[in-house]
């Protein structure tokens, strides 16, 4: 089920000391079967290029995604509260897109050492605004230190500033099932990942 993910760079085997091959890190993933990314991950670590985005993410507790068919549903958890986005999402090829009224999202998944990840750039477009963000999502709620210390590296091969890192000890909000009123609720905010201004 996780073959997508399975399929590893060779990081295991290079030497620590060595600086990674920036090439080698940040590679797409050049298939992916919307179907391995089924269920639900946790958000682990994101780095967001925009820093009032990445103040939001730092204020949020939790935050999980779950895929079920062309379904995205997104969970954030501040404190007690918990807040459920259903967006639709197409793949072209390794693009993942999805959009709300006022904003664009493209996403590619890159390669990762980590079996039980999914490292997802994103690309937010509206028509004033612009941001990447590199998330790390796992089927765990924490990843092993070699695991982050790879995230880090592509990160860093991104340019990208350091990555806010979820606290793991956080709860997280329950599944909700399949609702079409929330789907035509959320169509028009811009409430996505890195993202706040739920308006
Ligand atoms: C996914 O959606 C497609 C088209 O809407 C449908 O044919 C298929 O049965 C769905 N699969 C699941 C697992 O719900
Ligand atoms: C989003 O993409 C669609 C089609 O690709 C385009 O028509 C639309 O103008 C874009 N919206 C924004 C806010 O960039
Ligand atoms: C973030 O990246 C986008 C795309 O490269 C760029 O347009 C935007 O200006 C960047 N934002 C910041 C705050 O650097
Ligand atoms: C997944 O979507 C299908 C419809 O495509 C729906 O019947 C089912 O309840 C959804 N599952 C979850 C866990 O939301
Ligand atoms: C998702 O797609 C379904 C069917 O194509 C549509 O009824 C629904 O309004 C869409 N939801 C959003 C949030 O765009």
């Amino acid at each position: 089920m996780f073959a997508v993910f399975a399929t590893v760079l060779c990081l295991v085997s290079v030497s620590r000391s060595a600086p990674l091959a920036c090439e080698n890190l940040v590679r797409p993933l050049e298939r992916l079967d919307p179907l391995h990314l089924e269920g639900r991950w946790t958000l682990v670590a994101g780095s967001l290029n925009d820093s009032a985005d990445a103040a939001t993410l730092k204020g949020r507790d939790s935050v999980t995604i779950d895929f079920n068919n062309s379904t995205y549903t997104q969970v954030n958890r501040v404190g007690d509260k918990c807040d459920y986005d259903l967006l639709n999402i197409t793949f072209e090829g390794h693009i993942m897109s999805l959009q709300t009224r006022n904003y664009n999202f493209s996403g590619t998944f890159f390669q990762t050492s980590c079996p039980d990840c999914a490292v997802l750039s994103l690309d937010v477009k509206s028509q004033s605004f612009k941001s990447v963000d590199l998330y790390l999502f796992s089927r765990r709620r924490e990843v092993k230190p070699k695991e982050m210390e790879d995230f880090r590296a592509q990160v860093e091969c991104l340019n990208m500033p350091a990555p806010v890192v979820m606290d793991p000890t956080k709860e997280l909000c329950p599944e909700q099932v399949h609702n079409t009123d929330d789907a035509s609720q959320s169509a028009s905010r811009r409430c996505f990942l890195n993202n706040l201004q739920c308006k």
